[in-house]
């Protein structure tokens, strides 16, 4: 596994970053505008990524801390840098920071056909709370709703 560590995002660089990212894990990903607009609410959007010695962010994941919820709007790594547990850990590691920041609970949406997405989120302790009927598009597809307490264990 390759030695990373995880910040949060700084400056233009890591934003060009991240849309490599979301170009390479979603059919739909988001825009510089998209992020541009996310980014002018500092207190409310949070990003982190995940660098490498050879790769300036190699995964990253945006949130929106709302009082005490956690929204978590995207997370990804590039394809060569998964099934390797970084995915797993930078999540733990949002977890924790938003806790720091006063969260108690969390939430997202994930696709039902996305089985390893889901089967990270329930390791850490997410649970199906809810479905939106053809959420996504490309393919139509309906969005799983998971939350997650703060008193679940994150096994
Ligand atoms: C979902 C995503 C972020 C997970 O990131 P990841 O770094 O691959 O996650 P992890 O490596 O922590 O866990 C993935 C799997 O690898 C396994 N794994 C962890 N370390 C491993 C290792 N050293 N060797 C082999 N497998 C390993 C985990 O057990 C897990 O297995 P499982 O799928 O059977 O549960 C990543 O797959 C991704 O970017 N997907 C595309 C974008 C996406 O779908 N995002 C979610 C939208 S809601």
């Amino acid at each position: 596994m390759p030695q990373y560590w995880i910040d949060r995002l700084s400056d233009e660089a890591d934003l060009e970053g991240v849309l490599e990212v979301e170009a390479e894990s979603f059919t739909n990903p988001w825009t510089r505008a998209m992020y541009s607009w996310e980014l002018q609410n500092r207190s409310v959007c949070h990003i982190f990524v995940v660098r490498t010695e050879e790769c300036r962010v190699a995964g990253f994941c945006a949130f929106w801390l709302v009082f005490d919820e956690v929204h978590i709007n995207n997370v990804a790594m590039r394809p060569r840098f998964r099934a390797q547990g970084i995915g797993t850990a930078l999540l733990r590691h949002v977890l924790a920071e938003a806790r720091q920041l006063g969260a108690r609970r969390a939430t997202l949406e994930v696709r039902a056909s996305n089985e390893r997405a889901r089967r990270l989120y329930e390791r850490l302790g997410f649970y199906v709370a809810g479905v939106r009927r053809n959420y996504y598009t490309d393919p139509v597809e309906d969005a799983l709703i998971l939350w997650r307490d703060d008193h679940e264990v994150a096994g």
